[in-house]
């Protein structure tokens, strides 16, 4: 049954979330303000989209014009506007505006119209990649209906990736890979991304802030395609050490990868700390406190790699390090987008199953990360609830309320085949964010 829960979770690879509906909570308005107030200026969202027609129509560079509108436009929601171009039927004029709140609206207003209107398909390599020969040359682009089309967006966050996507897919990728994959997530409306990249390098600053030596790390970090779990307390050193060149390497993807999120208009999710500390930390800090995890399906059963620590909640440690890792982030990056992904029993089994102790758990992780961050939300895969029967209702309810409603939000991670919000009585009030998977890429 293990096993088999495993393969699942390995082929778990690329996953879309959307959300179920309208978060209602003061701290969301006041969040969406705040993504509002930092959003990138109008002309750079435009010239993102143009940017990404370059790359996949440079023959129609200048059929289409595209503007930011404001929310009120758009009835107080996100929506893509799509209309005849006032000049359209003059030569070398745009025939085609589109108009959206984001960079991301404009993107699937684009998506859309070269769907609906040209019969094209834009997708994945694997899902039939760019068919774009139907789309008819520039000047004779099909018109639109004269009073244009609306697309109200139905849900505010369209999520995007799996906290594991990192290690099955990306950990090969170059910036040419990343630059078309975030061109996908802006034509597929996505507006929540995954930002993983880079992190090690940010650990590496922090962890030698508090005295690890690069040894402690090279036996904490896994190899590029195994830094998903050590990243949650799964595995540590297998597949390592990481040279320097490729820590390096990765933050300087890392921050293209934010930038031109942030040129569309997305809101892109950090890591934050869960509690996963090296090895050493017990000779680094005799006096830590600190409980050893069980045996995650480590490589050939052998111990070596698995049995990670996790720092115990009560250690002032817990929100110095979380801090340290948020400000890290900020100050390598100039920003943040507030929303902080954190995943401490993905698949583990917690120490205790004493409420108190998963709720002063949650506790510390949210303070760390509020405490470099003051508007920090924190995002949770919902997995380890379908994953682990140690996830009865004393336990959910510990981990989901041990932070104020409204900082918090669930992915129900599997919502279409064991969806945990309808037995849970809807994640017991904490917003949640209902998903589709889409599973084997590499079986097609
Ligand atoms: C790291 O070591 C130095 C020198 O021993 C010490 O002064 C400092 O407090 C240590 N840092 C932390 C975070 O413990």
């Amino acid at each position: 049954m293990a096993s088999a829960w495993l393969l699942f979770s390995l082929f778990l690879f690329f996953i879309i979330f959307s959300a179920a509906k309208e978060f209602q909570s003061p701290h969301f308005s006041c969040l969406h303000e705040i993504h509002e107030r930092e959003r990138s200026s109008a002309s750079v969202q435009e010239t993102a989209v143009h940017g990404l027609l370059m790359r996949l129509l440079p023959s129609h560079a200048s059929s289409f014009q595209f503007r930011i509108i404001s929310k009120e436009e758009c009835n107080g929601k996100l929506c893509f506007i799509i209309r005849n171009h006032p000049s359209a039927k003059q030569d070398a004029s745009p025939e085609i505006l589109i108009e959206g709140v984001t960079g991301v609206e404009i993107s699937a207003g684009l998506h859309w119209y070269l769907k609906y209107f040209c019969s094209a398909h834009i997708s994945w390599e694997k899902t039939g990649g760019v068919q774009l020969d139907t789309v008819p040359k520039p000047g004779s682009l099909p018109l639109v209906p004269h009073d244009g089309i609306f697309v109200q967006r139905p849900v505010q966050w369209s999520y995007y990736q799996n906290a594991v996507t990192s290690s099955y897919s990306f950990a090969w990728w170059d910036w040419e890979r990343w630059e078309k994959e975030i061109d996908w997530m802006a034509f597929q409306g996505i507006n929540l991304p995954l930002a993983f990249t880079g992190q090690e390098a940010i650990w590496q600053k922090v962890f030698q802030r508090f005295n690890f030596s690069t040894s402690d790390l090279d036996d904490f970090f896994g190899g590029p395609a195994f830094l998903a779990w050590s990243r949650m307390n799964n595995l540590h050193g297998w597949g390592g050490p990481l040279p320097q060149t490729w820590l390096n390497n990765q933050l300087v993807l890392q921050k293209k990868i934010l930038a031109r999120m942030y040129d569309f208009g997305m809101t892109p999710v950090l890591p934050a700390f869960s509690g996963n500390v090296p090895a050493a930390i017990k000779s680094r800090f005799p006096n830590a406190r600190v409980t050893q995890l069980g045996n995650w399906f480590s490589v050939n059963s052998n111990t070596r790699w698995c049995c990670t620590y996790l720092l115990e909640p009560t250690d002032p440690l817990f929100v110095d390090i979380g801090k340290s890792f948020i400000e890290q982030q900020i100050k390598e990056y100039g920003r943040s987008s507030h929303i902080y992904n954190c995943d401490t029993f993905d698949e583990n089994t917690p120490p205790s199953d004493n409420p108190q102790y998963i709720s002063s758990l949650g506790a510390a992780i949210y303070e760390g990360m509020q405490s470099g961050d003051s508007a920090a939300v924190w995002l949770m895969q919902g997995w380890l609830f379908s994953y682990d029967p140690f996830w009865q209702p004393p336990q959910m309810k510990a981990l989901l309320h041990s932070v104020p409603i409204g900082r918090m939000v669930v992915l129900d991670l599997y919502a279409e085949v064991k969806p945990i919000w309808t037995t849970s009585n809807h994640f017991y009030g904490v917003p949640y964010i209902w998903k589709v998977p889409i599973i084997p890429l590499f079986f097609v």
